[in-house]
């Protein structure tokens, strides 16, 4: 038997081992188990023969392989529980505003009273985007998808903050926070403003994190935007509801790609493009698509036969972690309905809601525990509110901004990440001769 790689925290724990025994060679292995885990690269040492790579781990998808350990976010997909740094996710909708969580998310501690109003100054004066910027997104196409030019911008911020490639400075980091979080609406509210034709709004420092966004989307002549305050607190709540979701497809990719030591910026574009498709982010759009098509209650029963016999599936259904009703989805149905006594009910609501009882009550949805995920009412209410469905993913992306960088934080403080680079299993040619194009 060979001993157990050296890691201090396993070494503690040793007394939890899992024993191999490798039927090739008749070896035994005792490898050390510590939270719930053991060492991908402790199987390297099994072995049949010395020039033998030894023995690697197959997981397409990263469906059973802890990439990191982290303090940000607990998700028991079992029990349909989500906490940011140990607080209930309901408790931080009812109570906290967006601002506060992400502080929450970065820092890992609710701010004292100055800490929090230092926070709030300077995202605030963050907010401003170089008038380059604006020239950017003034040459998109009228009908440019909004998440597109999220992408692009946000990418671009990097040619305009050239100190965000000092990574390791925590100064350097801290304000690439502050410029990220700060400006993300602002790139937002241009690129919708873009596509309406209508004249860019700068942000307005006087006022809060949501109305600010909501007066640079929809401020008209007024000297003043005046935001609806349920709006206001519905668009804040389900910012706090879409900070962070520890390791999925978007922050993978903001770890993946800031494991490279890219500036902070770059990594966020990659983010926000992991989020856009519509297994991620994109799903909450594709939700209204799939209402439309449904087109009313009555044809649901026959919607669902047909997802059931695999043409396409139920959008905003199902999760890779969350077997149960996600948390974040009951938030935002109470949500929907102070929405709705505002704006009036949206009809669609009737359709979701019926898709909803038939679904969880069908065998086939039961039998693969495919619960309502975030992305199942969030539409309606945004739709509700006056937003066009191309813009969900990007409302989705400015809270997520929050998530990502403490993601990134983590991955570059973390003394056991390095860049991210996974294995392969290669089952292609083996190495054949070059045959002339005449001859092929
Ligand atoms: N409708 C119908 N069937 C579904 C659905 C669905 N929404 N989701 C999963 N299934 C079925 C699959 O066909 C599969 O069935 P099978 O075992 O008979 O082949 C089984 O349930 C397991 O599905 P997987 O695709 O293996 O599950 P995975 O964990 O890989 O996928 C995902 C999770 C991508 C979220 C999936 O449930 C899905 O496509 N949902 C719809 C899109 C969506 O709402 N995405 C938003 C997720 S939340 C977010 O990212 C913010």
């Amino acid at each position: 038997m060979q001993d157990a790689i050296a890691y201090p925290e396993y070494q503690t724990m040793a007394a939890e081992t899992l024993t191999i025994v490798d039927n090739r060679t008749g070896k035994k292995y005792e490898l050390p188990i510590a939270n719930g885990t053991i060492k991908a690269l402790d199987l390297r040492q099994i072995k049949v023969s010395d020039d033998d790579f030894g023995l690697m781990t197959y997981d397409p998808a990263f469906m059973n392989t802890a990439l990191c350990k982290s303090k940000v976010t607990f998700i028991d997909g079992d029990k349909g529980i989500l906490r940011y740094r140990g607080y209930p996710i309901e408790q931080l909708a009812e109570k906290s505003n967006f601002l506060e969580t992400a502080y929450l998310i970065l820092y890992g501690e609710l701010p004292t009273k100055s800490q929090y109003d230092e926070w709030v100054h300077n995202i605030t004066t963050h907010t401003l985007i170089h008038e380059n910027i604006k020239k950017l997104m003034d040459g998109f196409h009228y009908d440019a998808h909004p998440m597109g030019m999220i992408i692009s911008t946000v990418a671009a911020l990097s040619t305009f903050y050239t100190d965000a490639k000092h990574i390791h400075d925590p100064q350097s980091r801290r304000k690439q926070t502050f410029r990220l979080i700060g400006k993300m609406p602002t790139l937002a509210a241009f690129a919708f403003r873009h596509s309406l034709g209508r004249p860019y709004v700068y942000p307005d420092n006087n006022l809060g994190y949501t109305e600010n966004f909501m007066s640079m989307l929809w401020k008209m002549t007024e000297p003043e935007y005046t935001a609806n305050p349920v709006f206001a607190k519905a668009l804040d709540v389900l910012f706090i509801l879409h900070a962070d979701h520890e390791q999925n497809c978007s922050a993978n990719a903001m770890r993946g790609i800031g494991s490279s030591f890219v500036d902070p910026y770059s990594a966020i574009a990659g983010a926000a493009a992991a989020l856009y498709g519509p297994l991620h982010g994109g799903a909450n759009e594709a939700v209204l698509h799939m209402l439309d098509e449904v087109g009313s209650v009555a044809n649901v029963p026959a919607f669902i036969k047909s997802v059931k016999e695999g043409n396409g599936r139920l959008m905003g259904f199902g999760h890779r972690v969350y077997k149960n009703y996600d948390p974040r989805a009951k938030v935002i149905k109470q949500l929907a309905d102070e929405v709705f006594d505002v704006t009036g009910r949206n009809p669609k609501l009737d359709i979701a809601l019926e898709l909803e009882r038939i679904a969880l009550s069908d065998e086939y949805f039961i039998k693969r525990k495919l619960y309502p995920n975030v992305d199942f009412y969030s539409g309606l209410i945004y739709q509700a509110m006056g937003f066009p469905v191309e813009m969900f993913p990007v409302l989705f992306s400015i809270p997520r901004t929050a998530g990502w960088i403490a993601q990134w934080e983590e991955m570059l403080t973390d003394e056991e990440q390095k860049i991210a680079r996974p294995r392969q299993v290669y089952l292609g040619y083996d190495t054949r001769d070059y045959v002339a194009m005449s001859k092929r």
